[in-house]
């Protein structure tokens, strides 16, 4: 039989554990909100055994307690169930913050439970149950071992793929996420400028420069990050760099500062894939130090 399980602070991520678990064969024994409306509402949509606005009365005899609540509450409320008596040494405490390791959940590691994180690397949107789910993601936990093992298992049945990181990473495993997805969105709004400032509607922008950025995606995956690498930096090609920062320095200004940092690390991935001459290199970073 699979073990049982308890959501303490049931939004996106907690409801989309409190559905899928149950649907892979966990018992969902109880979920738990600030407000016992909201937790009410929660248990009719994942069909928890019970409800409460006190989180220590549906943790009590459970074996793995999420707690899903803001990442900035975690200690307070795990500390509230620990000292009320909703935790015992069997118990398996998980929290599904991306940036915190597991060490936050420590005053459940002071009442002998095991402590991990189990994170979806993963965007929930607001409420919408249907499409959260967790099939062909990627999750990942550090912790004791106890909790390492059982988050694994469990992110198997949900269909996903279970990595595991130190918990000294968890800080950078978090940045390279927020490099990966936010920044892509930045780069993008960036790209999408320069389109405008070239005179393609903002609506358009976009849709011109979608099939470069998908084919780039598909290129890095199937190469890596060194070997898709095109463009004026890759071939040395000093004074189309040139005339790139000169219009946007004089057009868009408040662009060219992104524009050389990322052209510097350019030359570097450049340099790893040997198409670039140490001349070529070193005219560029004079170029795009503004030295030029
Ligand atoms: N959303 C994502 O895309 C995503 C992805 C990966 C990981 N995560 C992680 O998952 C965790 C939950 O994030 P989320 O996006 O699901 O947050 P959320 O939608 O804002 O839900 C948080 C829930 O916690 C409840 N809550 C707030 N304070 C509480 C307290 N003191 N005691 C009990 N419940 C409390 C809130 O309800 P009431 O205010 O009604 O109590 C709310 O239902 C976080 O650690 C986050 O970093 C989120």
């Amino acid at each position: 039989m699979k073990p049982s399980f308890a959501i303490v602070g049931c939004g996106k991520v907690g409801t989309a554990l409190g559905i899928n678990l149950s649907k892979a064969g966990y018992r969902l024994a109880g979920l738990s909100c600030r407000a016992e409306e909201s937790a009410k509402k929660a248990a009719e949509i994942t069909g928890a055994e019970e409800y409460s606005h006190i989180p220590w009365d549906i943790t009590k005899n459970v074996d793995i307690i999420f707690i899903t609540t803001p990442d900035g509450v975690i200690t307070e409320v795990c500390g509230e169930i620990a000292r009320n008596g909703g935790l015992s040494e069997a118990s398996i405490v998980l929290h599904c913050s991306g940036s915190h390791p597991s060490t936050i959940l420590s005053p459940a590691r002071e009442t002998g439970a095991s402590i991990g994180s189990m994170h979806p690397l993963q965007s929930f949107a607001a409420a919408d149950h249907a499409r959260n789910s967790f099939e062909g993601i990627i999750v990942s936990t550090e912790g004791d071992n106890e909790a390492v093992n059982i988050s694994k298992e469990m992110a198997k049945d949900l269909g996903a793929t279970c990595i595991t990181i130190k918990t000294e990473a968890k800080t950078l495993y978090h940045a390279s996420a927020v490099v990966a997805c936010n920044y892509l969105v930045t780069l993008q709004d960036f790209a999408v400028r320069l389109m405008e400032a070239a005179g393609i509607s903002g609506k358009e922008a976009f849709q011109v420069l979608k099939p470069l950025v998908m084919g780039t995606l598909s290129n890095i995956e199937k190469a890596g990050t060194v070997k898709a690498l095109t463009g004026p930096i890759a071939r040395g090609d000093v004074e189309t760099v040139k005339t790139h920062v000169n219009d946007i320095r004089s057009r868009e200004p408040d662009l060219i500062a992104l524009y050389n940092t990322l052209g510097l690390h350019t030359i570097t991935i450049a340099e790893a894939g040997g198409t670039l001459s140490e001349e070529a290199a070193g005219e560029l970073r004079q170029i795009l130090s503004g030295k030029d």
